[in-house]
């Protein structure tokens, strides 16, 4: 797929000129205020491929590129699920790149009165971005998305090194994580065929709670 921007290949693009991935209305005014004039925060679009969102997160893990058709399959396939995942990105205007990301996904559970937890993973900020509050921002918006989704706490798993960074955004330290590696030889991007999968009619049917 090839994007083509009204205002040319690397200008910014407004949120009205991209297919996003939920309204922009759920990200809180009072936080885009207190970001800096230059940058612009916004739910992930479906042409951010192009925007070096891979790129950031790379930053946070090893990150395998799949291509542009397989990373706007999985962006189809993770919006079909209506009201579960809120990806979010910051972009620089003046290249029009990524320059922070982060995601809140919904668990539906069956205690706490059927309550909801937000989860909140992958979060990244550009190294020439890092210690201008990005970080911070990114984290309001995305706890901001799961309280208004009705989520009785939200969570995150981080290194020891980001527990002070996670305590200045309000959080605290709760348990441990256990975590069980899959053996090496499985495959590292998912095939085709998987990618494609139609969700499952109770997700795909369920309205958003937003
Ligand atoms: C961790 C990360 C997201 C923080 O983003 P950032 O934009 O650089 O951080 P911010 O500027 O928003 O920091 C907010 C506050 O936390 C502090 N802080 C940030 N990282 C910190 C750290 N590792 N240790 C201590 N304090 C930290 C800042 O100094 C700032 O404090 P202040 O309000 O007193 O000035 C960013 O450094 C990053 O992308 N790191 C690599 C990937 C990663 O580890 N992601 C987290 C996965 S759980």
């Amino acid at each position: 797929m090839s994007f083509l921007s009204p205002y040319g290949p690397s200008s910014f693009t407004p949120d009205d000129g991209l297919d996003l991935f939920f309204s922009p209305e759920l990200i809180p005014d009072q936080v885009k205020k207190q970001l800096p004039g230059d940058l612009h925060i916004r739910p992930l679009a479906s042409s951010d491929y192009h925007r070096g969102h891979l790129a950031v997160l790379s930053v946070l893990t090893v990150v395998t590129d799949p291509g542009e058709d397989a990373w706007v399959e999985q962006f189809r396939t993770m919006r079909a699920t209506s009201g579960t995942y809120y990806p979010i990105v910051i972009v620089d205007k003046a290249s029009d790149k990524v320059v922070g990301v982060g995601c809140v996904f919904m668990e539906r559970k069956f205690l706490r009165g059927l309550g909801i937890v937000g989860h909140i993973e992958d979060i990244a900020v550009d190294k020439g971005q890092q210690g201008k509050k990005l970080g911070l921002r990114i984290i309001q918006v995305l706890t901001h998305i799961s309280e208004q989704a009705g989520c009785y706490k939200t969570i995150l798993n981080c290194s020891d090194a980001n527990i002070p960074f996670y305590e200045k955004c309000g959080f605290i330290k709760k348990e441990n994580e256990m975590a069980k590696y899959a053996p090496d030889q499985r495959p590292q991007t998912p095939l085709p065929g998987v990618m494609t999968l139609t969700p499952l009619p109770s997700r795909a049917s369920s309205p958003a709670r937003l």
